[in-house]
């Protein structure tokens, strides 16, 4: 087996962090013990180009149970669990391509690697897979039925690609089913956020000013875990409606040149490029410091941030870098700003992945049932499938809900009743 990973001595406390993730994703393990029996998956080559994690070795391993012959590589460079890549290897037989911490030239080469498998169906998170096989593995284009994309990074890369004419595929965009975005983005990243910079610095947060650059679903979710935490919370937006729902949610609204001289922390969550640079590093506060938790390391401009300093304390704690800038202040940037809550912690917790990848396990199924009938475009997942696992996710965490009564599904359905 082909594979390339930091230690295989790593697997048994891989193993245990994987089991352990199970244990709180019931509508994954009930999907796995489906595929199992059905093997919906049987006869497929899937490459999937993921955060290498223990939420993500129980996701393939589902989709290995269903039949699917898998290979995976990371999503990122800095967010491999390598415990974790370790057992999926030597416990599960599963080809890894990452490492955590690999440089920019590896990172490419495990994407290659995990192409060299010739999938006929691949999953991303950030649309790296989808990328390269447009660029530079056309060949691959025929005999693949489709692609599941996770984040929402890719889905607006993806969507670029549909509107010019140049995606060639079918893709899933997992990320906009109501039960991935809705939980995952907020309440994953509102918690895991908060867990990578609490991590990496030990910092209190009552009583600081925590600036957040966007209020997308995963703005929104940091926001009010910050608020809860006892800070004072900034937002920046661009989005006249998203600003409004900012400061109608009780926090203060401004541009960023006015929140960089009153923050101490700064958090990206936005999806582009460059929302904090030059002229707001310049006014920071002494000891501010900066992360990003958007899919890519784009959004702070670290390129500015190093002009503007003298030198560079690398690791002045575990993934914390201290720029001594030329005006005689000094900032704090985590994770070198990549993704905070996977370069510092362990990313979402399993219980909310749950959702996320039971719907990447449902739409998979999909993707290859309707083989040959789905066209190169971005779809939805199918509502059936979002409903599903909210009604079993409900049912996991022992929750039931009322339904319609007949009487109550015939007022819906008719317009002559009125006052
Ligand atoms: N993205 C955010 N958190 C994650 C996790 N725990 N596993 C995989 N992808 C993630």
């Amino acid at each position: 087996m082909n594979y390339d990973i930091k230690d295989i001595n790593l697997a048994p406390g891989g193993k245990r962090r994987i089991e352990w993730a199970n244990n709180d994703m019931p509508v994954l393990s009930q999907i796995r013990a489906r595929f199992e029996k059905e093997k919906p998956l049987k006869g497929m080559k899937m490459s999937a180009c993921l955060h290498v994690t223990a939420e993500t070795a129980n996701l393939v391993r589902t989709l290995q149970a269903g039949g699917a012959d898998i290979v995976l590589c990371a999503s990122n460079p800095l967010s491999t669990q390598d415990d974790v890549s370790a057992s999926l290897v030597k416990d599960y037989g599963i080809s890894v391509f990452a490492i955590k911490g690999e440089d920019n030239k590896t990172y490419y080469k495990h994407i290659t690697s995990a192409l060299d498998h010739k999938p006929t169906v691949t999953m991303d998170d950030g649309a790296d897979l989808v990328s390269a096989i447009h660029k530079e593995r056309k060949d691959l284009i025929p005999q693949l039925c489709g692609s599941m994309e996770e984040t929402t990074t890719g889905v607006i890369r993806l969507k670029a690609m549909e509107k010019d004419g140049s995606l060639k595929i079918p893709v899933i965009a997992v990320n906009n089913a109501d039960t991935k975005h809705l939980f995952d983005n907020r309440y994953g990243t509102g918690q895991s956020t908060i867990d990578g910079i609490i991590r990496a610095t030990s910092l209190l947060l009552a009583g600081r000013t925590v600036v957040v650059a966007g209020y997308g679903w995963c703005g929104k979710g940091f926001a009010m875990r910050a608020k809860g935490m006892g800070a004072h919370v900034v937002v920046t937006e661009i989005n006249p409606i998203r600003s409004l729902e900012a400061a109608m949610d009780g926090f203060m609204v401004m541009p960023m040149l006015e929140a960089a001289r009153v923050g101490d922390v700064f958090c990206t969550l936005t999806g582009n490029l460059h929302v904090i640079r030059k002229e707001h590093f310049e006014i920071m506060k002494n000891g501010a410091i900066v992360c990003n938790s958007g899919h890519f390391n784009v959004e702070l401009d670290i390129g500015a941030l190093e002009a503007l300093s003298t030198s560079v304390n690398k690791d002045v704690r575990n993934g914390v870098d201290q720029y001594m800038l030329r005006n005689n202040k000094s900032i704090y940037l985590l994770g070198e700003g990549r993704l905070i809550n996977l370069a510092a912690a362990e990313g979402h917790p399993a219980c909310v992945m749950d959702m996320s990848f039971a719907t990447q396990a449902l739409a998979t199924e999909y993707a290859v049932k309707n083989k040959g009938k789905l066209v190169p475009k971005v779809y939805d997942v199918p509502k059936e499938i979002d409903q599903w696992v909210a009604n079993l996710k409900l049912k996991s965490m022992g929750i039931s809900i009322d339904t319609l009564t007949k009487e109550q599904e015939k007022y819906l359905a008719s317009w002559e009743e009125g006052t």
